[in-house]
């Protein structure tokens, strides 16, 4: 069974982003998936320290929800990640996820030496989900790349990216039931891919 880690990177539980993974991790399930729902707001992580006590085994010596979130990645073989455009990046709370995942970036390209593939070597598929209140046309560019090569760390290729301009309240995505439906089906073909 496809093992599946979906990421809330808003601090809104009821938000756009969130209205969109929930659709994508339906769709997931009803494709026979096992889905970990992972919401950043709940958990407490701290910003990484940049003190590398990861340097010696690439494990994060600081003790909080960090581990639990990266066992249940390690433990998917695909991951969704919705995040709200924040000043042109993700939210702070998914930033903060990123940040503290320099442990595995540390154990990957110095401890192992693994030579820079990109994605060719990716176990993992990702889905990553993001919106803006703003119409420009380079609104997600910078948040892409940031995705991109934290996806690389989890050794997870940006598999399809999920981007929707336009919307600013809560409750603007459900004016558009074709992102919804946008989602399901992505979650689904996640599943299955
Ligand atoms: C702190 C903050 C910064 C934001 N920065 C941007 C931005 O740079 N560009 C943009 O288009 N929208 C920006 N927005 C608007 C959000 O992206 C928008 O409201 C989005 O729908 C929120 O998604 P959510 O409901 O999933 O949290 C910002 C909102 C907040 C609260």
């Amino acid at each position: 069974m496809t093992c599946i880690s979906a990421i809330y990177g808003s601090p809104r539980r009821k938000g756009n982003t969130a209205a969109l993974l929930k659709h994508a991790v339906q769709g997931a399930r009803d494709a026979g998936a096992q889905v970990e729902e992972i919401v950043l707001r709940d958990l407490k992580i701290s910003p990484c320290l940049e003190i590398y006590g990861c340097k010696e085994s690439g494990r994060c010596v600081i003790k909080d929800d960090f581990h639990k979130v990266c066992d249940m990645i390690a433990a998917s073989d695909a991951v969704i990640l919705a995040s709200p455009i924040f000043f042109y990046t993700v939210s702070a709370h998914t930033k903060i996820l990123m940040d503290r995942c320099q442990s595995l970036w540390v154990k990957k390209y110095w401890i192992d030496k693994t030579p820079f593939a990109g994605q060719q070597q990716a176990k993992r598929k990702g889905l990553f989900i993001s919106v803006g209140a703003t119409k420009g046309k380079k609104l997600f560019d910078g948040t892409l790349l940031s995705v991109r090569y934290f996806f690389d760390v989890l050794d997870t290729e940006l598999w399809k990216s999920l981007l929707y301009r336009g919307l600013d309240f809560e409750g603007d995505i459900l004016k558009h039931p074709e992102y919804l439906n946008e989602a399901y089906q992505a979650g689904k073909a996640l599943a299955d891919a």
